[in-house]
């Protein structure tokens, strides 16, 4: 439709990008179309994108050019970055600083960033409770995200800051589900005491999104923290066990010992479940599930997403 707002998508073939689409697509009479930011058109990602009508523009967020051409002529952009592609803080924070930069040389008039909070305001490098990783960061993929917040601060880019938490797809793409034991039994293995851990379907970012932008300008400049729900990982158990029909423990460790798990990327994890045990009223507290709900009214919770997806998650 001709007046269409254009929100150029990065991530679009990925979990949260790929939600703005889908809500941008669910909308037909909104006044935005979606265009997909990808570095594989050819993709079979991309090539389902432009089946259902969305325009895909090849772009890199390593190349801060490439991503001025492609947001050329939208009116919004979704930022989003892929550490655990890398696991480097520093190239994140590039790379967000490049769409950031990049932003601005298109004249975006409102950019939602996937962000989150910097750690080390809580947890300062010189505390050693948990170890500083990459010689700067306490969680690298939380506090380069911060840093990134500056870029778009200081371009002065109209940016709503999108503080997302983690996706309970985790149980389908990181192993975080229920684990069958060597005697047989299944149990969640979390670092979380007795904590509520605040979670999401990833799907609801891309709608929580998508609704900031429809609601526009008062949201530029603003943190806007989202959560799904917010349980405690005794209580994720029960509703595992009531969902797959078996009974499912909680195997509580330590943040040394779940970093100590060794694999990539596990001291990240293990310090950021310690952030989220240890400043649980802060980190949850900012991402309260009502005014979630009112971003997303059909706002999934997790007995909900666990119904809908107990068939993706690897039990073994
Ligand atoms: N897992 C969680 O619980 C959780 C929670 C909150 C936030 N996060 C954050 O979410 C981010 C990842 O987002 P996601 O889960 O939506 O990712 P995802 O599903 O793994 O997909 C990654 C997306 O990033 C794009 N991408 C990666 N490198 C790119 C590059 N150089 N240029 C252009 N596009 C690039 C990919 O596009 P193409 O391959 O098509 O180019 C793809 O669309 C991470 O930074 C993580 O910290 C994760």
């Amino acid at each position: 439709m001709a007046g269409e707002k254009i929100i150029a998508v990065t991530g679009a073939t990925g979990a949260q990008g790929g939600g703005v689409v889908r809500a941008i697509l669910a909308d037909k009479a909104g006044g935005f179309k979606a265009r997909a930011i990808t570095r594989k058109p050819d993709s079979d990602k991309a090539k389902a994108l432009a089946a259902q009508g969305v325009e895909v523009v090849a772009a890199d967020i390593d190349d801060e050019k490439s991503l001025e051409k492609a947001f050329a002529g939208a009116y919004g952009v979704y930022a989003v970055t892929n550490f655990w592609e890398h696991f480097s803080g520093e190239k994140e924070f590039v790379q967000a600083s490049n769409i950031a930069q990049a932003c601005k040389a298109a004249g975006a008039q409102h950019v939602v960033w996937s962000t989150f909070e910097d750690t080390r305001k809580w947890v300062p490098l010189s505390d050693n409770r948990m170890p500083t990783l990459q010689g700067k960061y306490k969680v690298a993929h939380f506090d380069a995200k911060a840093e990134a917040d500056e870029v778009f601060k200081k371009l002065g880019v109209p940016t709503t800051f999108l503080l997302t938490t983690f996706y309970w797809e985790n149980f389908i793409y990181f192993g975080m589900g229920p684990k069958k034991g060597p005697d047989g039994k299944y149990a969640m293995t979390y670092p979380m005491g007795s904590a509520k851990l605040a979670g999401i379907a990833a799907e609801d970012i891309g709608k929580a999104a998508y609704a900031i932008f429809k609601k526009g300008k008062d949201y530029i400049g603003k943190n806007v923290g989202i959560s799904g729900e917010q349980l405690t990982i005794d209580q994720m158990a029960a509703t595992c066990a009531k969902v797959f029909g078996f009974p499912v423990a909680y195997n509580k460790v330590t943040a040394a010992q779940f970093r100590g798990f060794g694999f990539p990327g596990a001291d990240d994890i293990g310090n950021m479940f310690q952030i989220y045990e240890e400043f649980e009223k802060p980190f949850a507290g900012a991402r309260s599930v009502e005014a979630t709900r009112a971003l997303v009214p059909g706002l999934t919770s997790f007995e909900a997403w666990l119904t809908a997806n107990k068939s993706r998650i690897p039990l073994e």
